[in-house]
């Protein structure tokens, strides 16, 4: 790699990491492990699963046998909470912090792992005591809080697989989740605190509780301390069950198949509802910790701090799983970053010792809007590297978060990935030179590509289709029930290749550098949080008043994209701005706030094809005065 070809433009700067930096990376050679990796795939996993704890070893370690439904370490027994937290009570870290925790009102709690292994622990047992099987659905639907970690983490220990609802979700977008989900048991709390103030979740699950009517027992933890319903033999304070002697600090790990489900997390798809993307215990052990590993260095001093909500895929895999089994200590902080000022996040950063930041290009973009004093007041000398998720970083917020936040020592690892890959697929080491904007290159073992529509490679620098070609163990196995759509969506447009369909344009520059450029399909990123806009859409016509809604995603400056809804209301009525302030909170109140549209537009007609389906890249080329491209197949 060259640091003196001629700049094409200013991205194509070079930032190359001090001596400090490679001197601690624990692979200095990206180059070699990365060749050595794709010539023996499965000898490179087999190699990194070894470090892991196993009940019993693995006969085969990928079974390609009926593509794409992959299975990895086949015959292997396992639990990922014998690798997250019993493990750690062998040694010193027993009594090392796994958890410190901050609430937005400035509480405090911490948990060494022996702590938290007694809280998985009696957690796990009151759920056993509620019925709960190795093989259930349960639902999680909280505010980030220590307990949301300890319910993933205690249905993990006993075999039932969890599936985390976002607490910013609302109810209609929980009611379907739990259906989908079939789940008998929801873990919930009164509310959290946001800005100060408190959000209503425990009202928002008794309205889904109503719609979907297969929750017996639902578990609430009492976190803000207001008045709540509670229904007689359905609803339970989690502390009045904690003291309870079924909840036992002794609980044994279930010994889990590999390829046994860990965990659903639903996410928003191109069409319809949303779909429970499946992750298994024995891959997403080994590909969660080997990625949070390599990419961040990981050693125990860290102090980890991964800021998103355990309610996403990021939680899931950076806050939660792979973080734990490196035996690291998490940072989890309930609020917002700019509450009650806009230091919040540099205070604690400087208060925690925290080593690593991670966080999206949303919230850089939200802290730098404030202004440099704040951080500046604030000793950031702590941080060894920083990281980036969620959407593609824009180069001013990249260089703002390099120079201000990382002080110019801090390589970014700006890492892609999606909820169905598991974990990071292509990221920078702490090693890697960086061009801010760019992910970089493939993690190990991976082979990506950015193809054409007939799967023919585009020339470098031009856009095209992302794809993976070669499987990992970290994938997601299938969709929870169905088993068609999973297929569909992701591997039948490379059928013949087998390659996996990501749903994003990219471009590969002259170096081998990969530049994600954005989603193709209906999924809508705002704030780095992902809607589809079939979700929308859906919310739009359950307003009595309205006929048919398309969504579309426009730039935004804060949040990377924006909502913007076009809405043909039923026949005699006439749109006005009051009306589109009560579409906007109607959406709001249905998936959550996440969810309200930046902007109703009401109209007589929608560009459709003749087969009737809404031609939203229509929409988008018109509100941003583009060429409409091929309109041969619209209907008008
Ligand atoms: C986008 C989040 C650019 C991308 C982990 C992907 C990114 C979608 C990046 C998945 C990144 C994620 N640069 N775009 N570093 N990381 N994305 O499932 O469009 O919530 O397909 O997973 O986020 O979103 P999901």
């Amino acid at each position: 790699m060259t640091t003196d070809k001629k700049k094409k433009n200013t991205n194509d700067q070079w930032y190359h990491p001090s001596r400090d930096v490679i001197e601690k990376a624990i692979i200095k050679d990206y180059e070699k492990h990365y060749q050595k990796s794709i010539k023996d795939r499965e000898g490179y996993w087999a190699e990194e699963a070894s470090k892991l704890d196993w009940f019993e070893k693995w006969d085969t370690v990928l079974d390609s046998s009926k593509k794409p439904f992959y299975k990895w370490f086949v015959g292997g027994k396992i639990n990922i909470i014998q690798n997250a937290i019993d493990r750690h009570l062998k040694n010193w870290r027993r009594n090392k912090l796994a958890l410190i925790w901050e609430g937005e009102p400035g509480d405090l709690r911490t948990f060494s792992y022996h702590a938290l292994n007694r809280e998985v622990s009696k957690f796990g047992n009151v759920l056993k005591s509620m019925g709960v099987q190795k093989g259930d659905i349960v639902t999680i639907y909280m505010p980030q809080i220590p307990e949301l970690a300890i319910a993933m983490l205690a249905c993990a220990k006993i075999g039932a697989a969890h599936s985390v609802v976002y607490g910013g979700f609302s109810v209609e977008a929980l009611a379907e989740r739990i259906e989908d989900a079939d789940s008998r048991v929801l873990i919930t709390a009164d509310g959290g605190w946001r800005r100060g103030k408190i959000t209503d979740l425990k009202s928002i699950a008794n309205e889904a509780m109503k719609r979907s009517p297969t929750i017996e027992v639902c578990i609430t933890v009492k976190r803000t301390g207001q008045d709540v319903y509670m229904e007689n033999d359905r609803d339970f304070w989690y502390h009045d069950l904690m003291t309870l002697p079924i909840a036992s600090a002794k609980c044994e790990t279930e010994v889990m198949d590999a390829e046994d489900i860990l965990f659903i997390l639903y996410t928003s798809g191109t069409t319809g509802r949303p779909k429970g993307v499946v992750h298994t215990h024995g891959g997403y052990t080994v590909y969660t910790s080997t990625t949070h590993r390599y990419v961040f260095d990981i050693t125990d001093e860290d102090r980890w701090w991964c800021a998103a909500d355990p309610g996403w895929i990021t939680g899931h895999s950076y806050i939660v799983y792979g973080p734990l089994i490196n035996g690291a200590t998490i940072l989890m902080y309930e609020g917002a970053p700019n509450h009650p000022y806009p230091n919040r996040w540099w205070l604690m950063i400087e208060k925690y010792g925290v080593t690593i930041l991670y966080t999206s290009p949303t919230a850089i973009r939200g802290l730098m809007r404030f202004g440099e004093a704040w951080p500046n007041r604030h000793d950031l000398s702590s941080l060894r590297l920083l990281g980036s998720v969620g959407e593609p970083i824009n180069p001013e917020a990249w260089r703002w978060y390099y120079r201000v936040i990382g002080k110019e020592k801090c390589p970014i690892m700006d890492t892609w990935w999606q909820t169905e890959t598991g974990g990071f697929m292509i990221t920078p080491l702490p090693v890697t030179p960086l061009k801010p904007g760019s992910a970089t290159r493939p993690f190990f073992g991976n082979e990506v590509a950015v193809v054409d529509d007939k799967g023919k490679e585009v020339k470098r620098g031009e856009e095209g289709k992302l794809v993976i070609k070669t499987p990992w163990p970290g994938m997601a196995r299938t969709i929870h029930k169905d088993p068609e759509r999973f297929q569909e969506i992701y591997w039948k447009d490379y059928e013949k290749q087998g390659w996996y369909k990501a749903g994003d344009s990219a471009r590969i520059d002259e170096d081998g550098y990969i530049w994600i450029i954005g989603r193709i399909d209906d999924v809508i990123k705002v704030s780095g949080y992902r809607l589809g806009t079939a979700e929308i859409e859906s919310a739009l016509v359950s307003h009595p008043l309205v006929s048919e809604a398309a969504a579309i995603a426009l730039p935004h400056e804060l949040k990377g994209n924006a909502i913007h809804a076009f809405v043909i209301l039923k026949a005699g009525k006439s749109g006005d701005k009051q009306l589109g302030e009560e579409l906007k909170e109607h959406v709001s109140h249905e998936l959550g706030p996440i969810a309200r549209p930046e902007e109703i537009i009401f109209s007589d007609a929608l560009p459709k094809t003749r087969s009737g389906k809404i031609m939203r890249r229509v929409l988008k080329a018109r509100a941003l005065g583009q060429d409409e491209g091929d309109l041969t197949t619209l209907e008008e």
